[in-house]
């Protein structure tokens, strides 16, 4: 298939659906805190995308079938899920936890930080933005990693444009997370996204100048790196079959956003109100 030039009318609908997801990241700021557990955050999530928005969270059964699954006025599904995927609506990811982290029952504890990761679907196309947060005051350690990770996705996004090449773009996130002592994950990358949640590209957050795909008008992609305070190796859990871990248990970050290159640069089309782009 390769990867897809959007139309108009298909931005016009990315830039919806990248609304909504921010829009969720804006809304669950104020229900962090110690003693809430990841899975309330996943039911406010969830209640307020199927319900608020009239999105589709699409992590929700994702990898199962049928997918997405139909849900009910109370926001279950109307169907019987036969395929397994991924069980909830967002993705939690605390501590030493890479990605993937499912929302679960144990309370959050002062000093823990975490990833809220949320795809939303609407009208059939994708939005998809994490952010961090941290409960009460963080270490100065994980502090510097939360803002080195940011600052590296901030980097590359001003790269973006018609012209500029993937490898450059992780190259550049990769010196500058490398160069504060932290290490890329390699597993894990950016992709391109529209009526489909993965498509072409796969954007690495390493690469080498000068190669890999040259960004046109009208793509619209990912930029998530995942940052380790110690190496880069991952571990999976295989309980869980989801949940992506450190191997040393040091603490990892993430950010990512949905973006749009136009005619002279990009639109973060998951900006949240806090930045200025
Ligand atoms: N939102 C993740 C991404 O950025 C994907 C999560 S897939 C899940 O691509 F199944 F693990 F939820
Ligand atoms: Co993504
Ligand atoms: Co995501």
């Amino acid at each position: 298939m390769g990867i897809q030039i959007k139309t108009p009318e298909e931005i016009e609908k990315m830039r919806i659906a990248g609304r909504l997801a921010a829009e969720v990241l804006e809304m669950i700021g104020e229900h962090i805190k110690k003693g809430v557990s990841t899975e309330e955050l996943d039911n406010i999530c969830h209640e307020y995308i199927v319900h608020k928005q009239g999105g589709y969270p699409a992590t929700l059964y994702y990898g199962g079938s049928p997918y997405p699954v139909d849900l009910d006025d109370e926001g279950n599904p109307t169907q019987a899920l036969t395929g397994g995927g991924y069980p909830k609506s967002i993705c939690t990811s605390v501590n030493d936890v890479v990605c993937h982290g499912i929302p679960n029952k144990k309370p959050l504890r002062n000093g823990d930080i975490l990833n809220i990761d949320v795809t939303v679907i609407k009208d059939g196309y994708h939005g998809d933005t994490s952010k961090m947060f941290v409960v009460g005051e963080p270490t100065p350690q994980a502090k510097k990693l939360i803002q080195t990770t940011q600052q590296s996705l901030y980097k590359a996004i001003k790269m973006v444009k018609p012209g500029a090449r993937l490898g450059d773009i992780g190259y550049a996130i990769q010196k500058f997370a490398e160069g504060k002592g932290y290490s890329i994950v390699r597993e894990y990358c950016g992709h391109g996204i529209g009526a489909k949640f993965h498509e072409e590209p796969q954007v690495t957050h390493y690469g080498r100048p000068g190669t890999g795909v040259e960004l046109k008008e009208g793509m619209t992609f990912t930029i998530e790196p995942m940052v380790n305070a110690g190496k880069r190796h991952v571990k999976h859990n295989k309980k869980d079959g989801w949940t992506v871990l450190t191997k040393d248990k040091s603490l990892s970050a993430q950010w990512e956003h949905t973006l749009l290159v136009t005619a002279d640069g990009v639109e973060v089309l998951t900006k949240r109100q806090e930045e200025s782009f």
